[in-house]
């Protein structure tokens, strides 16, 4: 288990398909999967809600609940699907959630929280269980509830906690809006880490790319990118290079499509719709040229009966095409600049040092 980078559970984001596009792109990162309750582990369909590949590992089953009992089973569960971590969900404000208990409303319940998590380890035996939690809920004052959260459970054994650096504000904002509004706190993270350097604390929230994430996580155990990870895929391809020290999966964004292929051809023949695969592949190209016709020519035909590779392929060159151009105008405009410039001989401005740009 390495918690130096992960990319974040998000409902209806992170599926399998997403985390394995994201393999393409990482080899490293801890995935995460969508919070999957306890009580749809017991009742629901296993194989659709756990099922994974095996090209996804490490990958963490996140769980969300608040009966001892029931996360215990759950845990147990994910550990014998075959999932690397288990982790406990104390930071999802939904209404939803909160009529059940759970979510970040424990954060006002330390003491169930460190139950919930001594039975969901008893349940999972060797497998790890972490928590991702909030730095506190309405009043609280963050620097007393984060804190007195996690003695509790590290009490009772927790060693890894994952922390959204705000807090959730659980009467009147949205979901979405408390992952905006609720300010962020990273110095109170590092604060925790200085007073318990023997937990591995890693910092979630507004981590803009790898880079932000790195120069703001200096002195923590790692960090985690949500949406960053899910709208611009294409930062991935910095972790194993800049956070592991190793080398990339792929060379560049149109490399790590043409290696997602054979995964894309396999579930295709086993009748998943491409859609469904290439949605968490929109964001690959954004801000570079042929970034909005991938886009749009993906989510305009995807859907289509019959929809293939080939339309993938098709995507794929309209990019390579748009950025050929786009090098190509650069050039003559270049070529135009030279014939214009100052004669031979007559002293040029320096280059520019790239490192300093
Ligand atoms: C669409 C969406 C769904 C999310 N679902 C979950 C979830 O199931 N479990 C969870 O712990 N956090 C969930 N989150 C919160 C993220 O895990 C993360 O904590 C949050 O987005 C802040 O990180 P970021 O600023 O890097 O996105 C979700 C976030 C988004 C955007």
């Amino acid at each position: 288990m390495n918690h130096r980078f992960s990319v974040a559970p998000m409902m209806d984001w992170t599926d399998r398909h997403c985390r394995a596009f994201h393999r393409a792109l990482t080899q490293r990162a801890q995935l995460y999967t969508e919070m999957v309750t306890a009580d749809a582990v017991l009742h629901g369909d296993r194989a659709r809600l756990l099922g994974f590949s095996e090209i996804e590992h490490p990958v963490a089953l996140q769980l969300g609940g608040a009966d001892p009992g029931k996360l215990r089973t759950a845990a147990s569960i994910g550990a014998q699907h075959g999932y690397d971590e288990i982790n406990l969900n104390v930071g999802c404000p939904s209404d939803r959630v909160q009529s059940g208990r759970f979510g970040a409303c424990l954060m006002r319940e330390p003491a169930l929280v460190a139950d919930l998590f001594a039975a969901m380890q008893d349940g999972a035996g060797i497998v790890p269980v972490t928590v991702k939690c909030r730095l506190g809920v309405d009043e609280q004052e963050p620097e007393r509830s984060l804190f007195a959260f996690v003695e509790a459970v590290a009490a009772a054994g927790c060693r890894v906690f994952i922390v959204h650096a705000r807090k959730a504000w659980l009467d009147g904002l949205s979901p979405k809006e408390n992952r905006e509004v609720p300010p962020l706190d990273y110095g109170l993270v590092h604060a925790l880490k200085r007073a318990r350097p023997d937990l591995t604390i890693v910092l979630n929230g507004g981590l803009r790319d790898v880079q932000h994430a790195l120069a703001e996580s200096d002195g923590l155990d790692g960090f985690m990118l949500g949406r960053a990870a899910y709208q611009s895929p294409a930062t991935l391809l910095g972790v194993d290079p800049l956070v592991f020290g190793a080398p990339a999966p792929a060379g560049d964004a149109f490399d790590a499509v043409e290696r997602h292929f054979p995964y894309l051809e396999t579930n295709l023949r086993a009748g998943v719709p491409l859609r469904a695969m290439t949605r968490p592949m929109l964001g690959l190209f954004n801000g570079v040229a042929g970034g909005r016709a991938w886009r749009r020519m993906l989510s305009e035909n995807a859907h289509r009966d019959g929809a293939g590779v080939e339309l993938v392929r098709a995507a794929l060159d309209r990019v390579r095409a748009a950025s050929l151009g786009q090098a190509e105008r650069a050039r003559e405009q270049r070529d135009r600049d030279d014939q214009g410039g100052p004669e031979q001989g007559v002293d040029r401005p320096a280059p520019v040092d790239a490192a300093a740009c």
